[in-house]
């Protein structure tokens, strides 16, 4: 009896500590740090105006790409947009909007901005600028480049941009789908794009976040939002994790405000980006993003198994920002 105990205990050990293997990331998660294939080349410009639904606006893929000028498809959908948030300045730093998109709206390789604290904004560039924050992922080159606009950029600037970015108001952007399954992608610029033919693969503990429409996100319409494939159960697991508390440490809600959607200086995480989210928990865990307020995230964040992070990341993804 007394050995039958012993060997259940052994089996149930080994097979928790199977379990965190496989949930437990030695290394970035490459879902959320999409890098793209070495080599991979853009499709030559042929020159051909393009066109989206609802815009007037046209195009060549060589403007389309241009950092130092943001394509704006819907120019009457947001304010004009200031100074560094549409050109680069005598082309010394891109311009904030090529990558966050006019609206703020962001893709899932960067961030979202609308509506964030605009202190907290000329903070987060400020520790880009000075290496307290930078990616885990040395190979994840938008975040270098978020990096080299930190350095690049005035303190009037980045103000400017700041405060640009903190009066918009955030949309919804992100449909978040419960799923045992999730499509087949492969990285193409700096995200997860959809196989061709289509396939399904299990959702393994990841987030599969990829465009709706890949050819308007391509064409970096800041209209067409994005899907993300989320493990089942993971919206109402992370919703109990934001909102409980362990000894001691406080809830994520009393700090990010009760619906996630920030409170005074600190960062609303509703309707974000789920990868990016698990980028930033990685890296502020993981010792890459230590900014002068890092240490209020220290505690929360320490019970938090990298399964919790995606439940959260699913979670605040889910809610309306
Ligand atoms: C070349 C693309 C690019 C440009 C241009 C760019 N950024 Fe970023 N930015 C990024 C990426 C990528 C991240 C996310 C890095 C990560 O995932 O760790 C980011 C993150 C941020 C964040 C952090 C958001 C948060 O919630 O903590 C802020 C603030 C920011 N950028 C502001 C700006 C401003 C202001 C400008 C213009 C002066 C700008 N960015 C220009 C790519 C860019
Ligand atoms: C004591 C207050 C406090 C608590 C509790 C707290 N946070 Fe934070 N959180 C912050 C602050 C402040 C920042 C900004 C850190 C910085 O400036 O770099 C932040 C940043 C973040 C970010 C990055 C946001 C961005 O825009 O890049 C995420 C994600 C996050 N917190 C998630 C959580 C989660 C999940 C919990 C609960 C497990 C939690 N936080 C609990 C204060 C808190």
């Amino acid at each position: 009896m007394y050995r039958a105990c012993i060997w259940a205990a052994c089996a149930a050990l080994a097979l928790l500590c199977s379990s965190r293997a496989v949930l437990a990331w030695d290394a970035p998660p490459p879902w959320a740090f999409a890098v793209n294939p070495p080599g991979s080349k853009p499709i030559p410009d042929d020159g051909r105006p393009r066109e989206i639904p609802g815009s007037a606006a046209r195009f060549t893929l060589t403007q389309i790409r241009d950092l130092y000028h943001v394509p704006d498809w819907h120019p009457e959908s947001h304010p004009t947009m200031p100074g560094i948030v549409a050109n680069g300045p005598r082309e010394r730093a891109f311009a904030c909007g090529f990558c966050h998109l006019p609206n703020g709206q962001g893709r899932p390789e960067n961030a979202n901005l609308a509506g964030l604290p605009a202190d907290y904004i000329v903070r987060q560039v400020a520790d880009f600028k000075s290496g307290a924050r930078r990616s885990s992922e040395g190979r994840h080159l938008p975040a270098a480049l978020m990096t080299s606009v930190a350095e690049a950029a005035t303190e009037d600037e980045v103000r400017v941009a700041a405060g640009y970015f903190a009066a918009l108001k955030p949309r919804r952007w992100i449909r978040v789908v419960e799923s045992e399954t999730a499509p087949a992608t492969h990285v193409a610029g700096w995200m997860l794009v959809a196989d061709a033919p289509p396939a399904r693969e299990p959702i393994a503990g990841r987030i599969v976040e990829m465009p709706e429409d890949l050819e308007r996100t391509e064409l970096r319409d800041a209209d067409s939002g994005f899907v993300a494939y989320v493990p089942p159960g993971s919206v109402a697991r992370g919703r109990g994790l934001t909102e409980s508390s362990t000894a001691g440490v406080a809830q994520c809600t009393s700090c990010h405000g009760a619906d996630l959607r920030g409170l005074g200086p600190v960062p609303g995480l509703a309707g974000r980006s789920p990868s990016y989210l698990v980028r930033q928990l990685y890296d502020m865990k993981r010792g890459s993003r230590r900014g002068a307020w890092w240490p209020l995230m220290e505690a929360p964040m320490a019970a938090l198994t990298d399964e919790d992070i995606v439940a959260i990341a699913a979670y605040a993804a889910s809610l309306a920002p």
